[in-house]
């Protein structure tokens, strides 16, 4: 394997899985993102030129992807409307995108005969209970909330019906919630540290109690290499790194790494239909594959990412007052 098409890479996790693959590995990269609200060029900025080109293109369009796919020797997938939130307001791009952007990678792949691996998230599980000594597998039920999860949930059904029906050589895996470096200021974690620095109260939804299980951005990345070198053809893998934390325990640290009190945030209305707790059990990956997360400490990466914040102003300040008032428009 020498080249491969990165769908999606100019976003927050494509991005960092571009820069994971120059340090760690010889392969020459092709982007193809369409470069919506959430991408950045910047993202990839000072990657060597022989090793990264970014084509802007959409997805969903059979002409941009189909030569794309046949010049290259496997294609990893992240390209996707990615915001529950906005899913709530306007599904329309959710289902075009992650549903038939999926469909058109896959009608590529098959024609062309290349390997695939499929990005997804845990939110395709639906949430569990919080007091649930539980967590996904890789065999819970599928059971999506919103129009974002759905969409997703969608795209890996029919990934997994073009291995069983097709025979195209497809790996799919389902992460739980990145954190670090690139991510756009409309998620949870960069909004809290981005009103910080603005001297603005950090937002939680309703109680704060919802749960989610971060990982670093880093380890998804190496975790997706790790399954697109090693990974058994039609099989899922879950990837998490043990980071399950409250939004109240969350926001709480970022203030408190910040130095402000803890108790400086507001709570606001909470999302239509939340999810309460996601949590990963990822033994497949490590014991199959020997997949280790390096980031084991949530609050040594929490401060890496806010330092990375501070230092990039330029890269988030264009976007802030637009978000801002996205949110303010629903009272969040
Ligand atoms: P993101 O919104 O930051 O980036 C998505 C990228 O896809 C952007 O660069 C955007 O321009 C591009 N894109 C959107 N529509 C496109 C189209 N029609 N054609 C080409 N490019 C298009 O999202 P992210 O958080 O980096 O998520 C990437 C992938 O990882 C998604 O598939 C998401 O479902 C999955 N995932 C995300 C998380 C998370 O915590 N963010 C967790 C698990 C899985
Ligand atoms: P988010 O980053 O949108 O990811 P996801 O919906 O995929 O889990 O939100 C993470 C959690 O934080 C989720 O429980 C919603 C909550 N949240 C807030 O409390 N305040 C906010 O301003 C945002 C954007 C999210």
């Amino acid at each position: 394997m020498e080249r491969l098409l990165v769908t999606g890479g100019a976003g927050f996790i494509g991005s960092n899985f571009v820069h994971h693959l120059v340090e760690h590995t010889d392969l020459s990269v092709t982007v193809l993102d369409k470069l919506t609200y959430a991408a950045s060029r910047e993202s990839l900025a000072g990657l060597p030129e022989d090793r990264v080109q970014l084509v802007v293109g959409d997805i969903a369009d059979e002409d941009t992807v189909d030569p794309l796919v046949a010049a290259h020797d496997a294609v990893v997938h992240y390209a996707a409307e990615s915001h529950n939130d906005n899913s709530l307001h306007d599904p329309s791009p959710f289902i075009r995108t992650n549903i038939l952007g999926t469909y058109t990678i896959l009608e590529a792949v098959r024609k062309h005969d290349k390997r695939l691996h499929h990005v997804s998230t845990d939110e395709v599980y639906g949430d569990l209970e919080l007091d649930d000594p539980k967590r996904f597998t890789e065999d819970t039920p599928y059971n999506p909330s919103s129009p974002y999860s759905a969409s997703k949930a969608g795209s890996d059904h029919l990934v997994r019906a073009w291995v069983r029906s097709f025979g195209v050589r497809a790996t799919v895996s389902n992460c739980s919630n990145n954190y670090g470096p690139w991510q756009h200021i409309e998620k949870f974690i960069p909004r809290q540290i981005t009103n910080v620095i603005d001297g603005v109260r950090p937002k939680l939804y309703g109680s704060g109690e919802n749960v989610r299980d971060w990982i670093h951005a880093e380890d998804h990345s190496s975790a997706v290499l790790t399954i697109l070198e090693k990974g058994s053809i039609g099989e899922t893998y879950l990837i998490g790194a043990d980071g399950e934390k409250n939004n109240l325990e969350v926001v709480r640290l970022i203030l408190t790494l910040m130095g402000r009190s803890e108790d400086d945030f507001d709570h606001v209305n909470d999302r239509a239909g939340h999810d309460l707790r996601y949590a990963i059990e990822s033994g497949k990956l490590r014991q199959e594959l020997g997949w280790q997360p390096q980031y084991q400490n949530f609050e040594s990466g929490l401060a890496d990412t806010i330092a990375w914040y501070q230092e990039h102003e330029d890269w988030w300040r264009p976007h802030k007052d637009a978000t801002e008032a996205k949110y303010a428009q629903k009272g969040q």
